[in-house]
């Protein structure tokens, strides 16, 4: 038997305006792009900003639907969007905040289990980490290297 431990590590600021200043730029794209999320059901709205390394930011929002399941979070129409205009392009960073308009959203909101999976593979494929940076609407700022910190064991196209 052998025991593996599994580790990652996080840096968190105490609010935004502590972020070094090029994550503090690309964190306030997410909150505009959060503003033009639709989510008239759950009221939560989440906004993306992925920085390339080409220097373009593309932004995403959650898109909801009436047929609840056909919704998609933020971060995944932002790094489609990235996929299918920029292809190839290595992604240097992905901000991430998220605010409802029936609670103050004041934790830091990290990207849901199915979000996680989909940037693995980009992550993967540009052999370069991504760096994930998430807040709420107010408070802490959570700042992690690399996406992958968030899903040990994950699932990758060499199982296939
Ligand atoms: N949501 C995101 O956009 N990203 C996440 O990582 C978690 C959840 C959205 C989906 C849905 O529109 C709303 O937040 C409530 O779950």
């Amino acid at each position: 038997m052998e025991k593996i431990e599994v580790k990652s590590s996080a840096v968190v600021f105490e609010n935004i305006d502590q972020l070094p200043t090029d994550d503090k730029a690309l964190m306030e794209k997410a909150i505009e792009a959060r503003a033009k999320a639709y989510a008239p059901y759950s009221k939560f709205n989440v906004g993306a900003a992925l920085l390339l390394e080409n220097g373009k930011i593309i932004l995403g929002n959650n898109q909801e639907n009436a047929a609840y399941p056909s919704g998609m979070c933020a971060e995944r129409v932002a790094i489609w969007k990235a996929g299918s205009e920029f292809p190839g392009v290595k992604i240097k960073k992905i901000a991430i905040t998220a605010a409802s308009s029936t609670t103050k959203v004041n934790k830091p909101v990290g990207p849901c289990g199915a979000c996680r999976q989909t940037l693995s593979e980009y992550e993967i494929n540009q052999k370069e980490p991504m760096e994930v940076i998430f807040m709420g609407e107010v408070g802490k700022v959570v700042k992690i290297e690399s996406l992958l910190h968030l899903l040990p064991f994950s699932f990758d196209s060499s199982y296939l």
